[in-house]
């Protein structure tokens, strides 16, 4: 298919629909965009490839696009195999095409594809520019975002930023392509918060470094290589940029996040939430066991104060809490209220553990905490009441 998206530019990326994990992690209900474009200016330019899973639709809206046209560059602005699996069919395919990457990605490329393909290659660095006819594309190095080879370019002549990964989203249910398109701006937040933290939270320097360089740029279009392309509001999504990565909180609501075999942990968190709601607090409350860690991040990067409850478990802790705080610690979250309650039987641990797992992180991690001895009774309950206050009051 030929897709025009504005001046010299056309989609050529494409949607796979049934995949249910990105990554063979992170799932994603409404599949997955592998965004891909071309620019047919008097050169013409691919402006990164796709993942091997779409590499056939991928193929046909090149050619379709190029019309019998060669292509003059390739250009790989981030080597991971999601955007790359299909370099080596292109260089193949048009032999002609120079392959315009940076030398980490070129050492990635040849790892990946066990060539050689320097002789294909013109390398850029940050700052260089690849001129095309009118358009040009200026390229920013943008390192650990989220790998170490990344870059993006900037289009001048029509204030584009092709942003490799960053703004990214998971999802395509949409036969449309353009952030203009959905009915409320808002309705790509959550997915792309989900994608944000997962992919690229524990970078936040690198990103801010990012939006550093952006930020003296006029910018009016962003096309990432995942997700919907920003046609409009592009200052909508560089301010969430600016507050994940500043690891700012967008809530101020309270999210109770706990693990329970027996339901009496369980049922501490539920009475907690009441108490909260009480005293006009609202929290979001979520099953360590029954929701992916991906939501589960997501929603720590969103809420300001977080609780974890948690019962003992072999002098340790429960291990779905247990994996879900060791990610929660690589993901650098900072700027945190954190409360905790525990529970067992026979020697209470929890909180400790919990304490000490989450020690390196830049969070702030209140004494008060909550245990309770196998069920609640009316001293657990009233240390309950206790921390709602401490909570409802912080
Ligand atoms: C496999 C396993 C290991 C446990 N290890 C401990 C422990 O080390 N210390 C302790 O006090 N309780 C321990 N417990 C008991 C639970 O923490 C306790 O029964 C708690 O009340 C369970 O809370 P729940 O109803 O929310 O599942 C263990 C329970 C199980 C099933
Ligand atoms: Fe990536
Ligand atoms: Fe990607």
């Amino acid at each position: 298919m030929k897709r025009h998206l504005f001046d010299t530019t056309y989609y050529v990326g494409a949607c796979h629909r049934t995949k249910t994990l990105f990554e063979n992690l992170f799932p994603i209900p409404n599949g997955m965009r592998y965004n891909s474009y071309i620019i047919k200016d008097e050169k013409t330019a691919l402006l990164d490839t796709a993942d091997e899973s779409v590499g056939e639709e991928f193929l046909e809206n090149v050619i379709d696009t190029l019309e019998g046209k060669p292509l003059d560059y390739l250009v790989v602005h981030h080597a991971e195999p999601d955007h790359s699996a299909l370099v080596l069919k292109i260089l193949n395919l048009f032999p002609a095409a120079k392959l315009v990457t940076s030398t980490q990605s070129l050492k990635y490329l040849n790892q990946f594809t066990g060539r050689d393909l320097s002789a294909r290659a013109e390398i850029v660095k940050d700052g260089d520019e690849l001129k095309l006819g009118k358009r040009s594309l200026t390229f920013i190095a943008a390192p650990m975002v989220h790998w170490p080879e990344v870059m993006v370019s900037y289009d001048k002549s029509t204030s584009t930023l092709f942003s490799a990964d960053a703004f990214g989203s998971f999802g395509c249910s949409e036969g449309n392509l353009f952030i203009s398109g959905l009915n409320n701006i808002g309705d790509w937040t959550d997915e792309a918060r989900r994608y944000y933290s997962n992919i690229v939270g524990r970078f936040g320097v690198n990103v801010t470094a990012l939006l550093k360089k952006a930020a003296a740029l006029k910018i009016d279009r962003i096309l990432p290589l995942h997700g919907l392309i920003f046609d409009t509001n592009c200052g909508f999504a560089i301010d969430k940029y600016s507050l994940w990565s500043s690891y700012s909180a967008e809530s101020k609501d309270v999210l109770i996040v706990y693990g329970s075999m027996y339901q009496n942990t369980k049922k501490a968190a539920e009475i907690l939430g009441a108490q909260l709601s009480q005293n006009g607090v609202k929290s979001k409350i979520t099953d360590v066991s029954y929701t992916d860690f991906s939501y589960i991040i997501s929603d720590i990067f969103k809420y300001e104060k977080l609780v974890f409850a948690c019962p003992t478990y072999y002098g340790g802790l429960f291990p779905r809490m247990e994996q879900l705080l060791n990610l929660v610690k690589k993901s650098a979250v900072k700027n945190r209220k954190i409360y905790l309650m525990e529970n067992g039987t026979w020697a209470v641990t929890a909180a400790k553990n919990m304490s000490d797992l989450l020690s390196d992180l830049k969070v702030e991690i209140c004494e008060n905490k909550v245990t309770v001895k196998s069920a609640c009774n009316s001293d657990s309950l009233s240390q309950i009441e206790a921390l709602a206050k401490t909570i409802s009051n912080s």
